[in-house]
C-alpha cells in the first residue's frame, strides 16, 4: 500500500515526533490534538528543535520551512476523512483510545488502516471499538521518534497480513526498521524488557542506595547503557511508565510488574519527568 496522507492523533511527545518524522520523509501530514494551545505548543517545540539544529549547521532554514509546510494541525478528527493511514498517539488510556478508534472508524474511508502507538494496551480491545478490526494494528515508535530507528509492529488478534504489510512498508518509508511480533503481546518486546530495568532502578533509588546521578552513571559505566534508567524514565514520562506497568501487572498477573511507591508519589505530585520540568532530575 502506498500511503498518501498520514494522520496523527495526539500532539504530545510521541505524536509531534511522529508527525515531524512523516513530514521529514516527504509526507503531507495532519496532526490533531484537543486544543489550539496544545497544537501550538507542539509546533513551537518542533520549530525550536529545528532552530537549534540550524545554529549547529545540521539543517538549513529551507529544510525547516519545507518540513513545516508539509505539517497541518487540527483540533478535531475531521481531516482524517481524507487519510489512508492513521497513527494514534494520544494519552495511554484504554477508554480514550477506544473512543478515538470508534470515531475514526466512522470518519475514515473503509480502506484506511488505523494504527496505535500504545505502549501496553491491548490492540485487540482497541480494535474492538471499530467495524474493521482486521485493519487495526499496533505501531510502536520510540522516543524521540525522529531519531530512534525501531518501530515494533504489534499484532492484534484479528490484524490481517495485508494490514501488517502496510504498517511494515510505511515504517520503512519513514526510514525506520520494523520488527513484527509473532502474536499479540502487551508492551511488545522493548518496553516489556525495559519495564523490569526501570522499575528496579526506581526501587534502588527508593531504598536510598545511591543518588539518581550515581545510579545512572553506574548503569552507563557498568552495563554499557547509552543512557541511565532514571534519565530514561524522565524522558519517557513517569505517568507513561506507570500506566504501562499497571497494564502489564494486570494482564500478566505477576508482581514483578508492581511499580515502586516512589514512582506513584512522583506522578501524584506532577513530577512526570522532562515534560513537567522535574522527575528524578530537574530540567
Ligand atoms: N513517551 C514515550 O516515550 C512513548 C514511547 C512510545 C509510545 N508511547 C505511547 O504513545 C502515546 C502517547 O504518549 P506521549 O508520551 O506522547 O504522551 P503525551 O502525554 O506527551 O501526549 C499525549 C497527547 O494526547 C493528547 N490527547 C488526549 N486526548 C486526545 C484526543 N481526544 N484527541 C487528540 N489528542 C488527544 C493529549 O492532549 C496530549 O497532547 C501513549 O499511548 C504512550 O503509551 C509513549
Amino acid at each position: 500500500m502506498d500511503v498518501r496522507k498520514p494522520f496523527v492523533v495526539g500532539a504530545g511527545t510521541m505524536g509531534a515526533g511522529i508527525g515531524q518524522l512523516c513530514a521529514q520523509q516527504g509526507f503531507s501530514v495532519t496532526i490533531a490534538d484537543v486544543t489550539e494551545e496544545l497544537v501550538g505548543n507542539a509546533r513551537q517545540k518542533i520549530i525550536r528543535g529545528f532552530d537549534q539544529r540550524i545554529e549547529k549547521g545540521k539543517v538549513t532554514a529551507e529544510e525547516k520551512e519545507a518540513v513545516l509546510a508539509r505539517m497541518s494541525w487540527a483540533t478535531d478528527l475531521g481531516a482524517a476523512r481524507e487519510s489512508d493511514f492513521v497513527i494514534e498517539a494520544a494519552s495511554e488510556n484504554l477508554e480514550l483510545k477506544k473512543k478515538l478508534f470508534r470515531e475514526l472508524d466512522g470518519i475514515c474511508p473503509p480502506e484506511t488502516v488505523l494504527t496505535t502507538n500504545t505502549t501496553a494496551l491491548s490492540i485487540s480491545e482497541i480494535a474492538s471499538a471499530t467495524r474493521r478490526p482486521e485493519k487495526v494494528v499496533g505501531m510502536h515508535f520510540f522516543n524521540p521518534a525522529v531519531v530512534m530507528k525501531l518501530v515494533e509492529i504489534i499484532r492484534g488478534s484479528r490484524s490481517s497480513e495485508a494490514t501488517i504489510a502496510a504498517a511494515r512498508q510505511f515504517a520503512e518509508k519513514l526510514g525506520r526498521i520494523p520488527i513484527v511480533t509473532a502474536k499479540e503481546a502487551p508492551a511488545g518486546i522493548v518496553s516489556r524488557v525495559l519495564a523490569g530495568l526501570l522499575n528496579e532502578a526506581a526501587a534502588v533509588y527508593e531504598a536510598g542506595i545511591a543518588s539518581a546521578q550515581d545510579i545512572d552513571e553506574a548503569m552507563k559505566l557498568g552495563a554499557g547503557l547509552p543512557m541511565g534508567p532514571l534519565a530514561l524514565m524522565d524522558m519517557i514520562g513517569l505517568d507513561i511508565h506507570l500506566a504501562k506497568m499497571e497494564t502489564l501487572h494486570q494482564k500478566l498477573g505477576d508482581d514483578r510488574y508492581k511499580t515502586p511507591e516512589i514512582v506513584r508519589e512522583m506522578v501524584a505530585r506532577g513530577k512526570l519527568g522532562r515534560k513537567t520540568g522535574e522527575g528524578f532530575y530537574k530540567y
